[in-house]
């Protein structure tokens, strides 16, 4: 099917508080695991930046499970860093390494790296453009930074979408459900997401597809 944009930034506080409110721990959980399987054996210190960082629970998640990092969260949405914020006084043992900056991208003004990671969920499909998340990604590196990104990728039929939604959403708020119908429909085909990294010289990142519904863009920029 063709992809269908959605709005970029969840400013809608309904929306983000549905979001934030999901339970999103085993989803966010595998991909803190998974980035340690792709970067085997390497702690991680210094600098995060998470882009398009929601709520923070990826940030806390990751500062939680590498002691020695500090995490830097973006995103565009102010209810989205309010509630992310708000988070911060729950999480006594990583707040003071996880911070977040309310900006767009791109554009916005982000610390000075160099980092050691950048990480990004479900970023990419919400963008109009997705060589923003490629330019920020190349802006932001330097060689040795991992790169993890996931994102859900594009059914091939508007029905294999309803089916998705059916399988990992019925029982969630009405809101979710639309979100993730809407999130399937904007998202890109893994070969779309090859092309965007080869355009934007980062031809050197590796694809997978890691479920029926997401897959990982992942590497080590080079020298
Ligand atoms: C589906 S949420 C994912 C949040 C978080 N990464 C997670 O996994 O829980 C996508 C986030 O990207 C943000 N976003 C979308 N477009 C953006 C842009 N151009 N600049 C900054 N943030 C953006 C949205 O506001 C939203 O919070």
């Amino acid at each position: 099917m063709q992809r269908v944009t959605e709005p970029e930034l969840m400013e809608d506080p309904e929306q983000s508080e549905a979001y934030a409110a999901a339970d999103f721990a085993e989803a966010h959980s595998r991909i803190v695991e998974t980035f340690g399987q792709c970067f085997p054996g390497e702690e991680v210190t210094g600098p995060v930046l998470d882009l398009g960082c929601g709520p923070g629970d990826i940030g806390f998640r990751f500062a939680a499970r590498y002691p020695g990092c500090s995490v830097t969260g973006v995103d565009g949405s102010r209810a989205m860093i309010r509630l992310a914020n708000a988070r911060r006084a729950r999480e006594p043992l990583t707040a003071d390494r996880v911070h977040f900056i309310e900006g767009l991208l791109p554009g916005t003004a982000i610390p000075a790296g160099p980092f050691a990671v950048i990480i990004s969920n479900s970023l990419l499909h919400h963008l109009h453009e997705p060589r923003v998340l490629w330019e920020t990604v190349l802006h932001h590196a330097s060689p040795g930074t991992k790169i993890y990104v996931v994102d859900l990728f594009r059914p091939a039929t508007q029905a294999d979408a309803e089916k998705l939604v059916h399988r990992y959403a019925s029982g969630e708020p009405e809101v979710l459900c639309r979100d993730f119908y809407n999130s399937l429909c904007a998202a890109f085909e893994p070969a779309e997401v090859e092309a965007q990294l080869a355009a934007a010289g980062l031809a050197g990142l590796s694809v997978d597809v890691i479920s029926d519904r997401h897959l990982a863009v992942h590497g080590v920029l080079g020298g």
